[in-house]
């Protein structure tokens, strides 16, 4: 980091950073930013920091307001939006040169000074111009005001330029996109400085080359544009093929160019034109105009003899001619006649002359050239149509003038010419303004106007544009005079009169200085431009001067139903003919550039000049020769002399103040006064000698650049004292900061140590007392203690004897009492725990009725109540276990109550039958299928179903029966088949008889005389014998109208089979045949059956 840096980094930033902001032009400079100031001024020192500067990236140099720029040949970060915004509103000479110091000069001197600007950018092909032009656009684009309107106005103006671009730019050997016309555009502003609008003026474009291009070189961007871009559709429309090679006119050595997409371009110049504001069939229109020029081009002719023995041309291969014709709407033979005769008119008189083949191709190229410089000339009028400002109040305008710069080629023609003298033109007006402005600047400064000496090309414009003895004078002249004209009649012409011009040099001119000159050949004439000699070919002179379009031609076109195409050839008009011939170009130019000159005499001038550091448009190239050709034609030496002729370098007195106050010890560090008198007080003391500057009214002149650079130099060492001293006092301000606040840190870190150390000890003491006072206070408690046991001991002591004593008294008295009751009292207390405990113990009895257990009586004398006690729980048990039961239990249990009181200890067979549960229907007839039949036989509910064995007397052997049970019934049934066999109503039955024993036998015995007895008694047996008899017994005593069924309970009984009666016997037996009884038959009247006795 540079002193310097350290001290001036106004917005606080350091040098490091990328966006290093400077003070002045003056910091870090790079050679040197404004060529006034080089010391020893020649071209050496000129290039030799231009080169400098280039190789650094400073593509900009001032010289004075002057910006020179150098063609980088690549894109460099030094056009972003922060460098608009860098150098928005700052002075010129506040920041390294760039062209956005001049475009925000010209901007604000136009907006806040209501000074109407022009920005004059000349320079050689390809050195820059017209992307000057556009980047001074873009950045007052920028910086104006902004909103919809002006928005709207602003992209318009811009997008002039694709559309201009496209028509009138081409590849030429030294530039990509070379402007093939001049321009010049007035940008109009309202009193805001807000765009309104503009004007397009357009200068001589270079029409030869639609017909013909130099070698590597091409014709006008938009025939390739057109061919490359536009859609199939479009072609179809327009007749036209994507070939390149199928048009004469399309040079094919360089059609595509690196870098170039003209397939994108074309989409671009479309929408370009539609933001301009071209209507969809205009911009057709256009296209139309460019494909017939393409035509034209293919159109050939052949020679075809005449009687006269003259050849006449006819064309070749019509196919061209008839698509051309179509696509403008031209009848052909008027067209196919033009291009063979020609009429000629002279004083009323019309004649007819035939064209031969050069002839024809002549008008045919005439045609091309004329019909394509029309259609461009239109589309600028066109372009400021929609471009115009509609306001009609009065406008501030900034013009931008992009032309061609000087031109020393080796064969320079009529366009070179024309070219180099509208530098000349430029160059004095140059002069002229620049000397004005000086002059201006002294007299407003009041400094003392010395005169200034310089070249005035003013005798060069002379030598061109003179009235009567110019050589454009004189080329008009040699155009429009009777006779044979050639353009050798043309030079000796100039020779006679020229001659002595101390600026034409010509071999054959009267001044024999030439006569020898073998560098100038006899068709060539030379002239000394400011900028150096150049030797013009007379050739084609007097024929591109002309211009000349047979008016056959012209009135072709105007035929055309095309209506563009019409109003391009307005004097093809018959009714309209003019005799007189059209201004020459030579003419028409030298009144467009006086026009123009005008112009830019209103205006306030800057000036861009532009150089191209190389022939090979690269990047990194700096060609000394090269660059010191165009520093020397664009007389930018001059320029560099003009404006050191005062004084080379001033100043406002505040900035100067600024800068070097701290050169004086009044000054600095803060001048109080006028900026003036520091300034007188500082140069005094600095002892610069008084011829050295003069003081102006707001601004130092400084004559000479050595005293701006001892200035400079003596500020670059003050400003190392200054930086030492900053850097003292900065470095004294941090130790002292730094001990200060070591300091405090120092007393805190004490304080706090002692606290610490401090509540260490206190610590240490309050535990030590503690132990000490503990130590103390048991002692004295143990003390305490052993006093208050003394005391205890001593009460207990006493309180035992008196106890013992009064004890003794108490028992002595009441002896007598304790034995007359004591007795009593025992028994009672005794008696009371035995049934407490005899109570307790009967807890331990279950709920269960069945359960018969009870405990055993403790004692005799409870004999009774404990009877009485187990019978009330178990009448109160059974009486809680019955209140458990449902309706149907308490019929099973009813049931099973009244078999015992039938059977109990009568038959040895019920003690077997009481754990069983009385089932009723053990067939289960309601559900099985078998039983279907037998139970629709049954009308009534069955109240018991069962297998039983029906005895035979014969043999007492048993058969299967089923038995059923009804209310009014019973009834015996087969057990295979279902089929009832007996169904005897209840009345019938008298009495049912069963033995003692445990065997399932019974006999129901029938009323005799009834309808069921005669087939007398049933003996059955069953196993559920208890259960059949009780529910026979029930069904007896719930009937009413029937007597009760006996039961009768026997070992010995008669049952009445048929006729007989048979005695049935029980006997007890051992258990011969299992534990089943068993019948047998002894004889015809008895029955035996044998039981077996019960385990
Ligand atoms: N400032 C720049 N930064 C980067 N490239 C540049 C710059 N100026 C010019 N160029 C390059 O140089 C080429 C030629 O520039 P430009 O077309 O402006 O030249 P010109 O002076 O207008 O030439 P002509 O007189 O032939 O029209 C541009 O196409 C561009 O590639
Ligand atoms: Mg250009």
């Amino acid at each position: 980091m540079t002193v310097s840096d350290i001290l001036i980094s106004p917005k606080g930033g350091t040098a490091d950073s990328k966006m290093e902001v400077k003070m002045s032009l003056l910091d870090n400079m790079i050679g040197v930013g404004d060529m006034v100031l080089l010391e020893t001024l020649n071209e050496d020192s000129f290039i030799e920091n231009l080169r400098k500067r280039f190789d650094h990236n400073e593509i900009y140099t001032y010289i004075g307001s002057v910006v020179i720029s150098i063609n980088p040949y690549r894109s460099l970060p030094i056009y972003t939006p922060q460098k608009v915004e860098e150098y928005r509103n700052r002075n010129f000479y506040e920041l390294s040169p760039h062209i956005y110091a001049l475009a925000d000069e010209a901007y604000r001197s136009l907006r806040d000074q209501d000074k109407d600007q022009c920005i004059l950018i000349t320079g050689e092909s390809g050195a820059g111009k017209t992307e000057a032009s556009k980047l001074v656009m873009s950045y007052v684009a920028a910086v104006c005001g902004k909103g919809q309107e002006v928005n709207k106005v602003k992209e318009q103006l811009l997008q002039s330029n694709p559309v201009l671009e496209a028509f009138g730019n081409a590849k030429t050997v030294r530039n990509d996109n070379s402007s093939r016309f001049g321009k010049y555009m007035d940008i109009e502003f309202d009193f805001k400085g807000d765009p309104l609008g503009g004007v397009i003026s357009n200068y001589l474009l270079e029409k030869s080359r639609v017909c013909k291009q130099p070698r590597g070189e091409r014709n006008f961007h938009i025939f390739y544009q057109l061919l490359s871009g536009a859609s199939d559709d479009t072609l179809m429309k327009l007749k036209l093929d994507r070939d390149f090679s199928k048009y004469n006119y399309l040079s094919l050595d360089s059609a595509t160019v690196n870098g170039l997409d003209d397939a994108a371009s074309f989409r671009t110049v479309r929408n370009a034109m539609q933001i301009v504001g071209f209507m969809e069939d205009e911009v057709q229109s256009v296209l139309e105009l460019v494909a017939a020029v393409l035509k034209l081009g293919n159109i050939e002719f052949k020679p075809e003899s005449r009687v006269n023995g003259f050849d006449e041309s006819r064309v070749k291969d019509k196919n061209d001619l008839k698509e051309m014709c179509e696509l403008l709407g031209i009848e052909q033979s008027v067209l196919e006649r033009a291009f063979s005769y020609r009429t000629v008119e002279a004083k009323m008189e019309k004649m007819s002359t035939t064209l031969n083949v050069a002839q024809a191709y002549y008008a045919r190229d005439a045609l091309a050239k004329n019909l394509y410089s029309r259609l461009f000339s239109w589309l600028i009028t066109r372009i400021n149509e929609s471009i115009k400002a509609q306001a009609k109040t009065r406008h501030k305008v900034m013009g931008v003038l992009d032309i061609y710069g000087f031109e020393i080629f080796e064969d320079n023609s009529f366009e070179q010419f024309i070219i180099n003298y509208c530098n000349e033109k430029l160059q004095q007006i140059f002069i002229e303004l620049t000397l004005r402005e000086e002059q201006e600047e002294y007299i407003r400064e009041d400094i003392e106007w010395t005169n200034i000496e310089y070249f005035n090309n003013a005798i060069i414009c002379e030598l061109i544009e003179k009235n009567q003895n110019g050589i454009l004078a004189m080329l008009d002249e040699e155009c429009l005079r009777p006779g044979t004209v050639t353009d050798d009649t043309f030079l000796d012409k100039l020779n006679t009169i020229c001659a002595e011009h101390q600026h034409f040099e010509s071999r054959l001119s009267k001044n024999s200085k030439f006569l020898t000159d073998h560098s100038l050949p006899h068709s060539c004439f030379r002239i000394q431009h400011y900028a150096g000699k150049v030797l013009y070919r007379v050739e084609g002179f007097v024929d591109k001067n002309n211009d000349l379009l047979y008016r056959d031609l012209s009135q072709a076109m105007y035929k055309a139903t095309h209506s563009l195409m019409r109003e391009l050839f307005p004097e093809g008009n018959p009714a309209k003919v003019n005799l007189k011939r059209p201004p020459t170009a030579g003419f028409q130019f030298k009144a467009s550039v006086g026009v123009l000159m005008r112009n830019l005499q209103t205006k306030n001038p800057n000036y861009i000049r532009c150089i191209k550091p190389n022939d090979k448009k690269a990047a990194h190239i700096f060609t000394d020769s090269l660059v010191c050709h165009q520093v020397r034609y664009l007389g930018l030496m001059e320029n560099v002399r003009v404006r050191r002729a005062g004084y080379a370098f001033r100043q406002l007195y505040e900035s100067c103040l600024k800068r070097y106050k701290m050169l004086c010890k009044k000054t600095w560090p803060q001048w109080r006064g006028p900026a003036r008198d520091g300034v007188e007080v500082l140069l005094t003391d600095c002892s610069v000698p008084s011829e050295e500057f003069a003081y102006g009214r707001s601004k130092i002149f400084i004559r000479n650049p050595r005293t701006l650079f001892t200035l400079e130099e003596r500020r670059r060492a003050c400003l190392e004292d200054l930086a030492t001293l900053i850097q003292k006092i900065y470095r004294g301000w941090k130790s002292r900061t730094h001990f200060l606040l070591l300091k405090k840190s120092q007393v805190v870190v004490a304080a706090w140590y002692r606290r610490y150390a401090q509540q260490n000890k206190y610590q240490k003491i309050k535990s030590a007392t503690l132990v000490m006072q503990s130590f103390i206070r048991g002692w004295k408690a143990r003390n305490i203690l052993r006093q208050l046991k003394y005391e205890m001991r001593c009460k207990e002591a006493v309180t035992t004897i008196a106890a013992y004593w009064h004890g003794n008294q108490v028992r002595r008295e009441y002896r007598k009492f304790f034995r007359a009751n004591a007795g009593k009292k025992i028994y009672d207390f005794t008696i009371q725990r035995i049934m407490q405990k005899y109570f307790l113990g009967l807890k331990t009895t279950t709920m269960s009725p069945m359960d018969n257990t009870w405990p055993a009586r403790p004692y005799g004398f409870l004999e009774g109540a404990h009877t009485e006690l187990r019978r009330i729980f178990h009448l109160w048990r059974c009486k809680k276990y019955r209140g458990q039961f449902t309706e149907e239990k308490k019929a099973v249990y009813e049931e099973k109550l009244e078999a015992s009181e039938i059977f109990k200890d009568k038959k040895a067979l019920y003690p077997s039958s009481v754990s069983q549960p009385f089932k009723g229907d053990y067939l289960e007839i309601q559900k099985n299928p078998k039983y279907q039949k037998l139970k629709s036989a049954v009308e009534e509910k069955v109240l018991l179903a069962d297998l039983v064995n029906k005895i035979n007397r014969a043999n007492g052997k048993g058969s299967p029966r089923l038995f059923l049970l009804t209310k009014s019934n019973f009834v015996l049934a087969d057990q295979k088949t279902g089929q009832v066999k007996a169904s005897v109503p209840l009345p019938d039955l008298t009495s049912v008889s069963v033995s003692t024993q445990s065997d399932g036998f019974f006999a129901l015995k029938l009323k005799e005389g009834s309808a069921s007895a005669s087939k007398g008694d049933f003996l059955l047996s069953s196993e559920h014998l208890i259960e059949i008899i009780t529910k026979l017994h029930r069904i007896g005593t719930t009937a009413a109208d029937r007597d009760q069924i006996n039961i009768d309970i026997s070992d010995e009984f008669l049952v009445q089979f048929k006729q007989d009666k048979v005695c049935v016997k029980f006997i007890q037996g051992g258990p011969k045949n299992g534990n089943s009884a068993a019948c047998k038959r002894k004889n015809n009247r008895l029955l035996e059956v044998s039981v077996p006795s019960s385990p």
